[in-house]
């Protein structure tokens, strides 16, 4: 169901030090660390003799889009709460939504206030009067078991690499990374979102485990191109020039801005060029459709060539 084996180092061809971990071609749909933080949850829910999973996501959101596609796959009911009770009355869903919806995903969508209450007991509570029993995965599928996953994306091959950039939303995929990697490795966090605050969530889930940490880390927070979500034309030619020259498509939410980072920094010396950089491709790819619908529903120039 899922290709481990397709997951190569691929070699940059404009930037000979850096080489890029396809986590993408684990599965169409559930790709790059989507299947990682899943799978081991969803064995859980299994064990536990749950039949329905439960999570919460954006209209845009990479991990509804996973977790219904997962769901499918292992034979789960899936429900995703959905941010955005404007959406239920939209006539068409965006490409995320609907392909959700053509997985079997019962969308529930609520207003952005109830939303903010996705980790509150009443709400679940309410859920599950409304839905039944179901297996709680939280807002971006990080738990302990999903960084357990992430664990495993780093394989001793990688031990010759200084420097493993990844993008950061959440942070439970860069916690499994930091875990993983070697005392002479640095590991460099680019969030895809604006605030501090995720260096401490990163530190409480690292405490959470307490599994030895070897490798120094950081999060780098100059690439966010203005918060979750935003773009800039600059940012759209990157992934556009990028795609041309390594035939590599990167998303404008994630690893487009993560990807940009890391080759800005060498292009301006904060990095060496003789360090030996792996950058993960962490998939989300299935954002680029509504990306692009949306910036031409607004007008804008800037879409993503597919
Ligand atoms: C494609 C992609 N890359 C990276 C991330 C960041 O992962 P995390 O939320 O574990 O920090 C996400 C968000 O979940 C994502 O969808």
């Amino acid at each position: 169901m899922f290709n481990l084996n397709a997951v190569i180092n691929q070699d940059l061809k404009q930037w000979p030090n850096i080489t890029i971990k396809r986590e993408d071609a684990i599965h169409p749909d559930v790709s790059g660390n989507k299947y990682r933080k899943l799978h081991l949850n969803l064995d859980a829910a299994k064990k536990q003799g749950k039949t329905t999973l439960l999570t919460f996501g954006g209209a845009y959101s990479n991990h509804i889009a996973a977790t219904a596609a997962a769901g499918a796959l292992y034979g789960f009911k899936t429900i995703g709460v959905i941010r955005g009770e404007e959406l239920a009355h939209s006539v068409n869903l965006n490409p995320t939504l609907s392909f959700a919806a053509n997985s079997g995903m019962t969308l529930h969508f609520v207003s952005r206030d109830m939303y903010r209450n996705k980790n509150n007991e009443q709400m679940i509570a309410q859920l599950a009067k409304q839905y039944g029993e179901f297996y709680l995965i939280p807002e971006g599928g990080t738990n302990l078991l999903a960084i357990e996953g992430c664990r495993s994306i780093l394989t001793h091959e990688d031990a010759a690499f200084d420097v493993i950039a990844t993008a950061v939303g959440t942070g439970g995929t860069i916690t499994g990374i930091i875990q993983s990697a070697l005392s002479h490795q640095e590991v460099i966090g680019f969030p895809a979102l604006r605030g501090d605050f995720l260096t401490d969530e990163i530190k409480a889930w690292l405490d959470k485990d307490a599994i030895e940490v070897l490798a120094k880390w950081s999060l780098n927070h100059h690439y966010h191109f203005g918060g979750y979500g935003k773009t800039t034309p600059e940012l759209i030619a990157f992934i556009n020039a990028f795609y041309r020259t390594e035939g590599i498509l990167l998303d404008p939410i994630y690893t487009g801005k993560m990807v940009f980072g890391i080759i800005d920094k060498l292009n301006r010396g904060y990095l060496n060029k003789t360090q030996k950089i792996l950058i993960i491709h962490t998939g989300g790819l299935q954002g680029i459709a509504g990306f692009n619908a949306h910036q031409k529903s607004t007008n804008k120039q800037d879409i993503i060539i597919l």
